[in-house]
């Protein structure tokens, strides 16, 4: 039955049929039978596409365009191209031996005002890219919102409103009536606190509002009440389904002793991790903020909020080190990272921290299930002359990072899969194209995928041929 629909979707999407890959969920050394192993994109990141077939614009679009905003004054417009390359990017998915794919939804693609109709045209791309993922044995994990809001939601207040509680619940019921019977995993928000603190307290991502701590606070607790009315909504609609949702928990280290820096660490932490993490696992704000946030927290709202995830997704990249710095945002500043490693983005190899985290889950928050949705590493990729892209690096970096996962799980975490970001070199946001983080390198004169050493070297994790 499930061979025979894997035929038909394969031959309706003009896919090669493929042999299922039973290797990767069990093979690999070490790692518990049924892990999943896999990689991250999300939509404004590699679609490309922005104006095409009735999508509407998005935060990032317009934000994009201001000059001086991004690196290399870069857009998401044509990106990876991902919308017309996907068949090829399965393709990539199937040769790199992936058990899931992370994604996300383009909210503005397939409701181009946030709210109200339906772009027909949007929806068929997800079909077929899930129909497409499905026919090739890889997992779809979709992501509901990765950063991308609908400019016209912006334009009614976004984040900063009470009132996308409402519009980001009908938009997830959508989805689950319209993907809903092919895909087993819904995750909720990408990493509302950086969303929050870049975007609205800072002016350094989309919208770029730089409101300080109160927009930054309101931006995440309205993100919260978001994400507890979908879940609450997608239960009803989809009570098989499995839902998550995926939080940015890094271990935030005073860069000093000094009584100052301490209570600066403690407030990062509040803000990075806490909100997003004590709110959805405990219905709970950290003490320290109690007084910053009454005024935006009604009665109900911790109520909505804590919802039961069956799977927590950790995005996990480095620590970091803050100090007390008086006059920015939450009186903190960046520290100086103590770490031997660096990466292109200048943040420290730490992969103890990605131990700790998962310790910390086990020990306070009931040991729940996690899947690590983002890890990986920016470095200065080139492509040889041999048509190579070699990056030692990388491979250091994720073999560390998975030496620290298998000592988690060893000491009984509970972690279910493992995703790479990324799967391909993609619109690094303020960066623009100037990092690269993917598996596969990006020629974006060509946007040929040229798979990196690293993607050699995963594929072959993944086999259980190169054990950790
Ligand atoms: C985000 C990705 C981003 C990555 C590297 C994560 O915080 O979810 O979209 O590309 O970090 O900066």
């Amino acid at each position: 039955m499930l061979l025979s629909r894997r035929r038909l979707l394969a031959a309706a999407l003009s896919l090669p049929l493929l042999p299922r890959r039973a290797a990767a969920t069990t093979a690999a050394a070490n790692f518990p039978a049924g892990f999943l192993w896999g990689a991250s994109t999300s939509a404004a990141q590699i679609e490309g596409a922005a104006s095409e077939d009735g999508r509407g614009p998005s935060i990032w679009d317009a934000f994009a365009r201001q000059p001086g905003k991004i690196a290399d004054g870069g857009t998401p417009a044509v990106a990876c191209d991902h919308y017309h390359r996907w068949r090829e990017d399965i393709a990539l998915m199937r040769r790199l031996g992936l058990t899931a794919y992370r994604f996300s939804i383009s909210w503005s693609r397939v409701i181009p005002a946030g709210t109200g109709a339906a772009n027909a045209k949007g929806w068929d791309f997800y079909d077929r890219l899930v129909d497409g993922l499905l026919a090739t044995g890889i997992t779809p994990m979709p992501c509901l919102f990765h950063w991308d809001l609908p400019l016209a939601l912006h334009e009614r207040g976004g984040w900063m409103s009470r009132d996308s509680a409402g519009w980001f619940a009908d938009y997830a019921v959508a989805a689950a009536r319209r993907l809903g019977d092919r895909v087993p995993y819904w995750l909720m928000l990408n990493e509302p606190s950086v969303m929050a603190i870049f975007g609205y307290g800072l002016a350094a991502h989309a919208p770029g509002l730089g409101g300080g701590a109160p927009a930054c606070l309101a931006a995440l607790h309205h993100q919260n009440l978001a994400q507890g009315t979908a879940l609450k909504a997608l239960r009803a609609e989809r009570p098989a389904a499995k839902l998550g949702t995926v939080l940015s928990l890094q271990p935030v280290v005073a860069d000093s002793a000094r009584a100052a820096d301490g209570a600066a660490a403690i407030r990062w932490d509040a803000v990075w991790n806490r909100v997003a993490l004590d709110g959805v696992m405990r219905g709970a704000i950290p003490g320290i903020l109690v007084p910053e946030m009454a005024k935006l927290v009604r009665p109900d709202d911790l109520a909505i909020i804590r919802q039961p995830l069956d799977l927590l997704g950790v995005n996990y990249y480095s620590k970091m080190t803050v100090r007390a710095q008086p006059g920015a945002l939450f009186d903190t500043g960046w520290g100086r990272p103590r770490a031997a490693r660096f990466t292109a983005m200048g943040w420290p190899v730490q992969p103890e921290g990605l131990l700790d985290i998962l310790m910390e889950l086990k020990a306070l928050y009931g040991n729940p299930p996690v899947m690590i949705t983002e890890n990986g590493a920016a470095y200065d990729d080139r492509l040889g002359p041999d048509g190579e892209v070699a990056d030692p690096t990388r491979i250091a970096f994720l073999g560390d990072h998975l030496r620290a996962l298998r000592r988690a799980l060893a000491a009984g975490c509970n972690v279910r899969g493992y995703l790479v970001w990324s799967l391909m070199d993609n619109f690094e946001w303020q960066a623009g194209y100037t990092r690269r983080f993917g598996l596969a390198y990006v020629d974006y004169a060509s946007e040929r995928r040229i798979p990196k050493a690293s993607f050699h070297w995963y594929g072959a994790v993944m086999r259980g041929e190169r054990p950790i």
